[in-house]
């Protein structure tokens, strides 16, 4: 254990409340990118679907203990953290036990608080953590805001295609409310466009407006449609691993030097 660490790891959500824009991949493959170049990070599978667990090779029946167990309070994160067939790079596994309706019925005030007051004990330095990655569920519910109080940032995955900003005003306006209440300490880390075809002028259109849009919120790096990162979870391994020389690989490498290239710059962007 590094007991010279004296800064609490780096908490990044993953989240847009439209499903299949690119959150899993983007949680599994930037996590292992960052982890790859020295950091040590813990993914949390915040989706009752469980597609990060799996796309890391977690199988349903070694789901011991999971992120409910995390959120209640039944679990500490050293307990909950699984190791992955990545170096430096652990997860907290997800079922369908997490189903936001259990959630739900914790009726208090305390109910946004539940994975920030998890993440935010002592038992956390026992792991030694650079970053906590948090994979979000296609949704505003419950979950998404508890990852949300409990984040320093957002990373927003923005699927390059007709349409794709229109979401982005509802996810914006969440990340405001959270900041005027609960997490004034929230930011947004950037916009990332993913599947995109630079072949494509409707990909080219969406980025333009991006950019023009949201300005240097939009990371430089895009993702493009590759399908070698489709198939890297079915060998559960992120494509560094599965494929290190393909163009999704060195996308997501080149998106985790852009967020590492920032821990020694001060961040003042806000979400507004
Ligand atoms: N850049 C990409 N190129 C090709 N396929 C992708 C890319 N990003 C994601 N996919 C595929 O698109 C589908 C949805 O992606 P996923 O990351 O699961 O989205 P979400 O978590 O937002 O629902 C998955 O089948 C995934 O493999
Ligand atoms: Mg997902």
């Amino acid at each position: 254990m590094n007991l010279s660490r004296t800064t609490s790891p780096k908490i990044i959500s993953v989240a847009n409340q439209k499903g299949g824009v690119g959150k899993t991949t983007t949680t599994i493959n930037l996590g292992a990118a960052i982890a790859r170049a020295g950091r040590r990070v813990l993914l949390i599978d915040l989706d009752p679907q469980g597609n990060a667990s799996t796309g890391l090779g977690v199988q349903v029946s070694d789901r011991h203990i999971t992120t409910y167990d995390l959120l209640t309070g039944d679990t500490l994160p050293s307990a909950a953290a699984m190791p992955t067939n990545v170096e430096n790079l652990l997860i907290v596994p997800a079922t369908t036990d997490l189903s936001s309706a259990d959630i739900n019925l914790m009726a208090n005030e305390k109910r946004s608080f539940m994975l920030h007051d998890a993440l935010h004990q002592l038992d956390i330095d026992t792991l030694n953590l650079d970053y906590i990655l948090i994979d979000c569920p296609p949704s505003l519910n419950i979950l998404t805001v508890n990852a949300m109080v409990a984040s320093d940032a957002v990373v927003v995955p923005l699927q390059s295609e007709f349409f794709a900003l229109e979401g982005l005003s509802q996810l914006m306006l969440t990340i405001r409310e959270i900041r005027q209440t609960a997490n004034s300490a929230l930011r947004i880390e950037g916009v990332v466009l993913t599947m995109y075809d630079r072949r494509n002028n409707l990909c080219q259109q969406v980025e333009a407006d991006a950019r023009d849009n949201l300005g240097d919120m939009v990371f430089k790096t895009v993702i493009p449609r590759n399908v070698r990162l489709s198939e890297a979870p079915s060998f559960a391994l992120p494509v560094i691993d599965y494929d290190p020389a393909s163009k999704g690989s060195l996308a997501y490498i080149a998106l985790a030097k852009e967020i590492i290239a920032r821990e020694r710059t001060p961040q003042t962007r806000r979400a507004s």
